[in-house]
């Protein structure tokens, strides 16, 4: 290929993964880092079934349970910022943005919305 044709391909890429980025917006984002950080462990839907899931002690959570579904963003929000006590589930504040922390919490209320009165 011509060094044009590579700088053409080069520009395409970049122009293509742009817009995607913009296209899907937020929800993507946290998209991207639940499967790449939780899915192991949380399944890639949020049932708790993740590959990671059997070995455990303690089960991941299930986000479609009531109990789940019931608790507010901010419960959520601090289980994931600062982990929980005598559980694999890590604090992951530090380890991510305190941006990328909302996101998160904004894909596991797409794969699980609230609902209080579960
Ligand atoms: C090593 C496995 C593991 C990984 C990786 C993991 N978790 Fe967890 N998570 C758990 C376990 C286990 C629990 C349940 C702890 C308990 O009930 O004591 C849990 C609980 C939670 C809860 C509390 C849910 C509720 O209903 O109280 C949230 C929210 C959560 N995880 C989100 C996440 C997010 C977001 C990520 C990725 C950034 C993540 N977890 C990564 C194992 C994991």
């Amino acid at each position: 290929m011509t060094r044009n044709g590579i700088c053409l391909l080069a520009t395409l890429i970049i122009v293509m993964t742009s817009s995607w980025v913009t296209a899907q917006g937020r929800t993507a984002r946290g998209q991207v880092l639940y499967d790449e950080h939780c899915a192991g462990c949380h399944g890639l839907t949020g049932k708790g079934d993740g590959p990671n899931a059997a070995r455990l002690t303690v089960p991941p959570a299930n986000f479609h349970t009531a109990r789940s579904r019931a608790k507010t963003d901010f419960e959520l929000l601090t289980s994931i910022s600062y982990g929980i006590a005598f559980s694999p589930m890590h604090a992951w504040r530090g380890k991510v943005t305190d941006e990328e922390l909302l996101e998160l919490v904004r894909y596991i209320r797409e794969l699980a919305p609230f609902t209080p009165s579960l």
